[in-house]
């Protein structure tokens, strides 16, 4: 892979990726897509055919330099999530960093409908679920599987939903999508970057695209941070100029 701007460069291995990806802030959410040309981010409900080689590398960077992992429930359900996963190099490098191992997921969901036998509870580290106290109180039973904390009464609000994360010293979050979690980061003006790897596909109407349906009611500037090719793909990350 290659870094074509801002200064052109050479990316050798893993580690230049991560430091590519490096987040100095203590507080820092960033999310990452990979889209088509034409701005879709799942065929069939899935998003692995729209990804390769390059995506994956960057995918796995932003991973191993992230405090937590953020998903929405739906994307936990589409794509059938597992836990994070990261090799021993990755790991040692964030010991070195102060960073346990591996990053916790966060799931982000209203309702709760998740099934504790699902493969994303599958793991020795319980995720988080960020969730309503209505829905808390009605799911007892994920309780053996996440650390269930509520956010809101009927309804997540994400801003309680950083703030819980932050004060578990999770401040340097990954959301991993979906579009209906980004639209939520973006409307509360929570979102610091925006990492998407453009895949030389077009894929056509009908699918998701990167907000889901909500619309704005403007238009979000964002400023171009960088740009890295490989495998034909533009892995492109803008910064959100905005106060948070
Ligand atoms: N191309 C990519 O990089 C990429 C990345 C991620 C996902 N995707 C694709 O996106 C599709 C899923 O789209 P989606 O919009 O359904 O994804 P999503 O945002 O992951 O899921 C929506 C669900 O997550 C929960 N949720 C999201 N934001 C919330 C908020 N602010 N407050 C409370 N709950 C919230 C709700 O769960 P409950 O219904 O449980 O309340 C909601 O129904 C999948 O097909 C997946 O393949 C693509």
């Amino acid at each position: 892979m290659r870094r074509l701007y801002p200064q052109p460069a050479e990316l050798a291995g893993t580690a230049d990726l991560e430091d590519e990806y490096a987040v100095i802030a203590d507080r820092h959410v960033r999310a990452n897509f990979v889209l088509s040309l034409d701005g879709i981010v799942e065929v069939d409900g899935r998003c692995g055919c729209l990804g390769g080689g390059a995506d994956r590398a960057a995918f796995m960077a932003m991973r191993a330099v992230a405090d937590v992992v953020l998903v929405g429930a739906g994307t936990v359900r589409q794509e059938h999530y597992g836990p994070v996963r990261l090799d021993a190099a990755a790991q040692e490098r964030r010991r070195g960093r102060r960073q346990v191992p591996v990053p916790p997921l966060a799931i982000v969901s209203n309702r709760a409908d998740l099934d504790p036998a699902a493969r994303v509870f599958t793991t020795e580290t319980k995720p988080l679920l960020l969730t309503s106290a209505a829905a808390a109180v009605r799911r007892p039973d994920l309780t053996g599987v996440a650390e269930v904390i509520a956010c809101g009464d009927q309804w997540v609000d994400v801003t309680v939903a950083l703030a819980a994360l932050q004060d578990r010293g999770l401040g340097r979050v990954l959301c991993e999508g979906g579009p209906t979690l980004l639209r939520s980061l973006v409307g509360a003006n929570l979102l610091d970057e925006l990492c998407c790897t453009t895949s030389p596909l077009l894929a056509g109407p009908g699918h998701r695209g990167l907000l889901g349906d909500q619309p704005l009611t403007d238009l979000i500037s964002l400023s171009l941070a960088s740009v890295l090719e490989g495998d034909d793909m533009l892995l492109a990350r803008y910064q959100s100029p905005g106060p948070r």
